[in-house]
């Protein structure tokens, strides 16, 4: 049976009731069938599959968390996790057809992910209310800055999945660095050189505490200081706690090179977290 004949027998006629835990069950159901559609005896590929499995997995915990901080209520808190759940669904393809996780050089995932959705029928048992934000938060989930003029739904899912999947992120980067060269997920990294230095121009922008431009790096420590550059752009305290938790600045800091340049740039992302935690 194919995944959109499993949608369709699973599909009911539903305009204005929200969805509920049943729901959530069918759709990671239908989640972990069309990943396992994609696995492949290449050892290398099945682990590039593996982590956006697991990441998926991990994201959907950290959203979970977040909405729970945020006192969301029980539908919007399953609508955390189902976009969640359908974040990376896009990588999938992409990365079977182009063996890449770089959008620049291949397709832009997030829209690839939408598509699956729609094409899939995958959500054709809720609502059309909760259907269009899960369509619109997997959508923006990638996109650099979040535009204007949102509405207060699409703002507020928009932000809560990409502070979950930045966090987590953060977790499969220091966990790749951490590896053996010859047991990475070698897409992780983007392809970028394992050369010692730098570049000044993204260290600048995490010293300004902007975010850099991925076409601004040319080394692994570049890829390193864009991550740990994404702090600033966390949405939710509760996001910060768990950066401040899970020490994720000294696990990046002891990535990346020792110098002075660099140390003075982490304590100020340091004090910057501090201060976010602090103020609440
Ligand atoms: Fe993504």
């Amino acid at each position: 049976m194919t995944h959109a004949n499993q949608c369709s027998t699973i599909s009911r006629v539903r305009d204005s009731a929200s969805m509920d835990q049943n729901d959530l069950t069918t759709l990671k159901n239908w989640f972990d069938g069309y990943c396992a559609s994609f696995s492949t005896p290449r050892t290398e590929d099945q682990r590039n599959f593996t982590i956006k499995h697991d990441h998926t997995h991990e994201v959907c915990l950290n959203a979970v968390r977040i909405a729970a901080d945020l006192r969301l209520d029980p539908r919007q808190a399953l609508l955390a996790e189902t976009i969640a759940l359908f974040h990376d669904v896009g990588r999938f393809p992409q990365y079977r057809q182009y063996k890449t996780f770089d959008d620049s050089i291949s397709v832009n995932h997030a829209a690839l992910g939408a598509k699956v959705l729609l094409e899939n029928n995958v959500l054709s048992g809720l609502s059309t209310r909760d259907q269009d934000v899960i369509i619109r938060a997997v959508t923006l989930h990638n996109v650099f800055t979040l535009p204007e003029g949102l509405d207060d739904e699409t703002l507020l899912f928009a932000r809560l999945i990409r502070d979950a999947d930045k966090l987590d992120i953060l977790r499969v980067v220091i966990e790749y660095f951490k590896q053996e060269e010859g047991g990475r997920a070698e897409a992780v990294a983007l392809g970028l050189p394992d050369l010692p230095g730098y570049s000044e121009d993204v260290l600048a922008c995490l010293r300004r505490g902007e975010m850099a431009k991925k076409d601004m790096l040319t080394t692994q420590n570049d890829f390193k200081l864009l991550q740990l550059a994404w702090l600033y752009d966390l949405n939710f305290t509760s996001s910060l706690r768990m950066v401040r938790e899970r020490r994720v600045i000294d696990a990046m800091a002891g990535l990346l090179p020792g110098d002075d340049k660099i140390a003075g740039a982490v304590e100020m992302v340091r004090g910057y977290v501090e201060k976010r935690v602090r103020n609440g």
